[in-house]
């Protein structure tokens, strides 16, 4: 594919912002690289549309987005002038911001979110070494602890039985386990051309499992197991096992020692909060979510970040993330066209120009979107 059409979904709360920024700063880049890209901007789903239509999207919408190479989404959820706590419910059929239902349907079972600090962005850790962390969490995003089984008995009786089941499938756990090692392998290769190695265990590339296999048996067993299939077919890269709680502390203590870490879709989801606070934030934390086995369903790229009501109207929240994510996308359009790939290196190049130039400042939404916009004018073209 050579042209891209990409379905723009800004969402709620400070989504609309940052995704105004992106989309000038979008079609500056296509302009310039000449990337054929197309840009159909959405108002759903969002509370927004649920105040004017009575739902929150049309009842179409996943067809809709079928139409698409690939979804860009700010952020969605909104808890009201009333706090209502099922406004953050963004599940399930009766659900009022369906993020959840888009990765189900379009099998995006790989989430990944990148870690690696950019010069200038905050950095909450003392230790120098902070500056090397390069790491990659790969969440899987399709079953697990989401899959929404179980059920109240009794509920709000004081005989009350909640069950919450997670579902762990070898198929789903083998596929994301080996899309870990792969991202490895490719890790490993883009750090050679970079003249960067990194040593683990004799190998240049590792993955990290991380289970709670000490208290969570079954799934522990299975995760483990396949772990030590799927490695087998990879020896040059090694490999290492993490409890989940362990990791946590060693993401705090020494982040500087993972390369790839695969975890469970509730695991992958904590472990990458922490991650997008060793990135500098929620405001400088890309993400996406795709199918890496099937690329004709739409992959979503999403900002790490939610809506973020308290800040949203304000023209104040940071759209790096959000820049970021569309890099993401364009380096994923970038496996098979050259103008994409050119327009991912110049937006990170812009965004970490800008990054290192105005650290953790509060230019506002607008103000960073015009000075990215400014240096994408000043940056020679054609690299
Ligand atoms: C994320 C978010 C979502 C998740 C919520 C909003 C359902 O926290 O993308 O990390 O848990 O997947
Ligand atoms: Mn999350």
């Amino acid at each position: 594919r050579q042209q891209w059409r990409v379905a723009v979904l800004p969402g709620d709360g400070i989504g609309p912002e940052v995704m105004a920024q992106t989309e000038r700063v979008l079609s500056a880049l296509a302009d310039r690289e000449g990337l054929d890209l197309t840009a159909t901007r959405f108002g759903w789903p969002s509370h927004a549309w649920h105040q004017q239509h009575g739902e929150i999207a049309p009842a179409d919408y996943l067809q809709t987005l079928a139409g698409f190479d690939a979804i860009l989404l700010g952020a969605l959820g909104d808890p009201g002038p009333t706090s209502n706590p099922d406004r953050y419910l963004l599940s399930d059929a009766d659900s009022l911001a369906p993020l959840l239902d888009i990765r189900k349907h379009f099998d995006q079972w790989a989430c990944e979110r990148p870690c690696r600090p950019l010069p200038g962005a905050p950095c909450y850790l003392a230790d120098a070494r902070a500056a090397d962390i390069d790491m990659l969490v790969i969440r899987e995003n399709s079953e697990g602890e989401y899959v929404g089984q179980g059920g109240r008995l009794a509920p709000g009786t004081e005989r009350e039985i909640v069950t919450q089941t997670g579902v762990f499938t070898r198929r789903g756990t083998a596929r994301i386990i080996r899309h870990a090692f792969e991202q490895a392998r490719l890790r490993a290769e883009q750090r050679r051309r970079d003249s960067r190695a990194r040593h683990f265990d004799g190998c240049e590339s590792q993955v990290c499992l991380v289970t709670k296999r000490n208290a969570l048996k079954f799934w522990g067993e299975m995760y483990t197991e396949v772990f030590a299939e799927v490695s087998a077919d990879y020896p040059d890269v090694a490999t290492h096992h993490e409890l989940v709680d362990a990791a946590c502390m060693k993401f705090v203590t020494r982040p500087w020692d993972f390369d790839v870490v695969v975890a469970s879709n509730l695991h992958g989801d904590i472990l990458t909060d922490l991650a997008a606070v060793l990135n500098g934030g929620m405001g400088v934390a890309p993400s996406c979510n795709l199918n890496p086995a099937d690329r004709h369903c739409p992959p979503m790229f999403e900002p790490t970040h939610g809506s973020a009501p308290d800040i949203a109207g304000q023209d104040i929240a940071g759209p790096t993330a959000m820049l970021l994510t569309a890099a993401m996308m364009l380096d994923w359009m970038g496996e098979e066209d050259p103008a994409a790939r050119r327009a991912a290196g110049r937006l990170r190049t812009v965004v970490s120009a800008d990054l290192a130039a105005h650290g953790g400042d509060d230019r506002g939404t607008t103000a960073v979107g015009e000075a990215v916009l400014a240096r994408l004018r000043d940056e020679p073209a054609g690299a």
